[in-house]
């Protein structure tokens, strides 16, 4: 039991103008894709949503791939086929583990002081940071209860959990993706994929979840801002209508 430790990690989504990193969000899907998914469902994400250009903007064809490998579902058939772009990803309750879509908003990082709430408004509520730090915060002790193996880990509430640590050094080679439609970097050529250390694959699958808890983060922001400006205007426009309307009376 006791304190949890949850690292402040400088995502580049964070703040009124941060966006997702879409090399970031690529790198974050193929660690979920050849490690987590093994365990873990993505039920509410759909595979064409791993299109889209606020994402991870993968060109149509890689994305149409990524879903041959997955097998859903199909109730017309009455069996299971290989994943289209319109399926999300199939649920997955085989190892107990719960469903990630969402994993980024359930669980908050950051909490207090006491009980105030300041830490969360002004660093936000740390879910992706918890998922970092969870990942990274491995002790490798390991306990035996009731037959069951647990490993100490040093985010999780409890300080034990059922997880196998699922990272370790050099555990996948990042490939260099292609960009697809309006990605706004100006595609592949010079970008070189970093070392898959567990900090970086941590932080590339946390930003990844992030990604798919809130796909609209960056239009909700960009439409919050044109309101915003809006309704500046709109204030300046009133200010003097009501200095001329009310100058005869003066
Ligand atoms: C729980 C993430 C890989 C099995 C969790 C939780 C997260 C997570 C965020 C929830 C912890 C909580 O309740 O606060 C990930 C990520 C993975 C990954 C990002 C890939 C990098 C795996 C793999 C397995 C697995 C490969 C199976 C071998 C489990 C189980 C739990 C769990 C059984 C429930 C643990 C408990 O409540 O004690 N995982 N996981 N995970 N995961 Fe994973």
């Amino acid at each position: 039991g006791g304190e949890t430790h949850i690292e402040n990690v400088a995502f580049s989504f964070e703040g009124p103008f941060g966006t997702y990193d879409q090399h970031q969000l690529q790198r974050g899907f193929q660690v979920f894709n050849e490690v987590c998914a093994a365990c873990h469902g993505l039920k509410y994400v759909a595979f064409r949503d791993l299109t889209s250009a606020t994402g991870p903007a993968f060109p149509e064809e890689q994305a149409k791939a990524f879903a041959a490998n997955y097998e859903v579902f199909d109730p017309e058939l009455d069996d299971t086929r290989p994943a289209r772009l319109s399926d999300k990803f199939p649920p997955n309750t085989a190892a107990g583990a719960p469903d990630l879509s969402l994993m980024a908003k359930a669980r908050a990082g950051f909490h207090g002081p006491f009980g105030l709430g300041l830490n969360q408004l002004f660093n936000g509520t740390g879910g992706p940071e918890y998922i970092y730090s969870l990942l990274t915060g491995y002790t490798g002790e390991e306990v035996e209860q009731a037959g069951t193996v647990l490993y100490e880990n040093t985010a999780f509430p409890g300080g034990l959990i059922s997880m196998v640590p699922p990272l370790s050094e050099g555990l996948i080679e990042y490939e260099a993706h292609s960009m697809g439609e309006g990605d706004g970097h100006g595609g592949g050529g010079h970008y070189s994929s970093p070392e898959a250390t567990v900090e970086q694959m941590s932080k590339d699958v946390s930003a990844f979840l992030m990604w798919a808890a809130e796909p609209k983060m960056v239009e909700r922001k960009e439409a919050g801002l044109r309101n915003v400006l809006m309704l500046i205007v709109l204030a300046v426009l009133l200010y003097y209508t009501n200095r001329k309307l009310w100058a005869p009376v003066k």
